[in-house]
């Protein structure tokens, strides 16, 4: 206990985003003190002895969160809106690995869909949601990735997935059709350590602003 008082732990998503997150970290003075890539390590002090990073997969941010087991978090807004932000600040766009969510289907398909659409996607509430805004009763298929196959194999007419430069629906013979969220990465914090450890939480949302707005 008093050790989790003693650090800020931040939470960093591995994967695609902790190439792009270090940068920005190391601007407002926080670096690894050791290569993460390289390391089966999931606990990382840093050049600020007080502050400590945990790498977990993007989904589990939002919870390690919420549950204060992280005072502060990185992780992608469709994860923020899939998994929800309860008791999560989100003070700062951090403005990286921006993408769209989509829906997507065959290139050039004859709306001919009998009975209910087919929608196969990891964001099931986020689909869900979605398709009930449009007044459309859909049957989700949660896949876990590699989404583009499902239309392709006949298990779904639709997905709903990430696009970046269209080129994995283009390589699959899909298409984008309508955007649903535009995405990139998202600051959160804790509720309880905002109040409690604000005098070294704010100072580093200050820095990471600034860094961002220098760089966009
Ligand atoms: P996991 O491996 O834990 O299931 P994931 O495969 O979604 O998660 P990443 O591929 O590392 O993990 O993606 C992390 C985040 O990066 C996503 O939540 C999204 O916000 C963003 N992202 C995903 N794909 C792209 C892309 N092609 N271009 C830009 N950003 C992306
Ligand atoms: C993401 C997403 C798409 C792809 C889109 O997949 O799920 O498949 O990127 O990017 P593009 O428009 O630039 O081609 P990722 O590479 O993260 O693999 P995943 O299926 O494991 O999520």
């Amino acid at each position: 206990m008093s050790e989790k008082k003693e650090f800020l732990t931040i939470a960093l998503s591995k994967g695609r985003i902790l190439d792009e997150t270090l940068p920005l970290l190391a601007s407002a003075g926080i670096e690894p003190l050791e290569d993460i890539s390289s390391s089966r390590k999931l606990v990382f002090e840093t050049t600020r002895p007080d502050v400590r990073l945990i790498i977990i997969r993007a989904t589990d941010v939002p919870t390690y969160v919420q549950y204060g087991g992280a005072d502060m978090g990185v992780t992608g807004k469709d994860v923020l809106m899939e998994h929800g932000a309860d008791g999560l600040y989100e003070p700062l766009d951090l403005k990286i690995a921006k993408c769209r969510l989509m829906t997507a289907g065959p290139k050039d398909a004859q709306s001919v869909t009998k009975g209910r659409l087919r929608v196969a996607t990891k964001f099931v509430t986020l689909a869900k949601n979605y398709y009930a805004s449009k007044g459309l009763q859909v049957e989700i298929i949660k896949l876990y990735g590699a989404m583009e196959l499902a239309p392709i194999l006949g298990l779904a007419d639709e997905i709903v997935d990430i696009v970046d430069t269209g080129n994995t629906l283009k390589a699959n013979g899909l298409e984008a059709r309508e955007l649903i969220h535009m995405i990139s990465t998202r600051l959160v914090v804790n509720r309880a350590s905002m109040k409690m450890k604000h005098h070294r939480i704010q100072p580093i949302i200050d820095q990471l602003a600034a860094t961002v707005a220098q760089k966009n």
